[in-house]
């Protein structure tokens, strides 16, 4: 039963990130701080992209591959702040696909990115343990909160 479960949370994160990776083709004119806080999302899909792939069997396990993926995350978490200044241009760049409330409620944004950031450690941690299970739920748990910031910070595609 267990394994069920955790087998459908693969299936949604990956397709999540299938989505990440589709609305990243539709930005391609951006510029300066939108730019740049769009190819960190879209470096952390990348690396998430990896282990949804061993996760789907479509690639070998690799410890190493995983642990890699939890530091790309805990890296661009760490800089995401400081990409949504409280600026013009941060706030009313072209093609940002960012919502006001992202400085409104800049604690509860800024408390979600931390939040990333420690379920990518957990993420790097489990990797070394070489533990599928644990693998699945630490990349579920990650994904999951990309797309709870995603659900209230950004703009809905049309
Ligand atoms: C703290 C909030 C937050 C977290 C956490 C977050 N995102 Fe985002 N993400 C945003 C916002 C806001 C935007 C829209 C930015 C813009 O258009 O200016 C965005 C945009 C994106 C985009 C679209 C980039 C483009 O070219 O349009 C991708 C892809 C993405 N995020 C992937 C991810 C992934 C993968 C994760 C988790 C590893 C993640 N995000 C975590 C807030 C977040």
């Amino acid at each position: 039963m267990k394994f069920k479960s955790l087998k459908i949370t693969t299936v949604c994160a990956a397709i999540l990130i299938g989505g990440f990776m589709q609305s990243a083709a539709g930005h391609n004119g951006a510029t300066g701080i939108i730019k740049e806080r769009m190819d960190n999302m879209i470096t952390m899909g990348k690396a998430l992209g990896a282990v949804a792939d061993m996760l789907k069997g479509k690639r070998d396990f690799d410890a190493k591959v995983v642990s890699q993926t939890g530091d790309v995350i805990i890296q661009h978490s760490k800089s995401l702040g400081s990409l949504f200044p409280d600026t013009n241009e941060s706030r009313h760049g072209k093609h940002s696909a960012a919502l006001p409330v992202v400085w409104e409620k800049n604690d509860a944004f800024l408390a979600l990115a931390k939040s990333l950031e420690e379920k990518a450690e957990i993420l790097k941690t489990v990797a070394s343990g070489g533990e599928l299970k644990m693998v699945k739920i630490a990349f579920g748990q990650t994904a999951k909160t990309c797309s709870a910031c995603h659900a209230d910070f950004r703009k809905k595609k049309n």
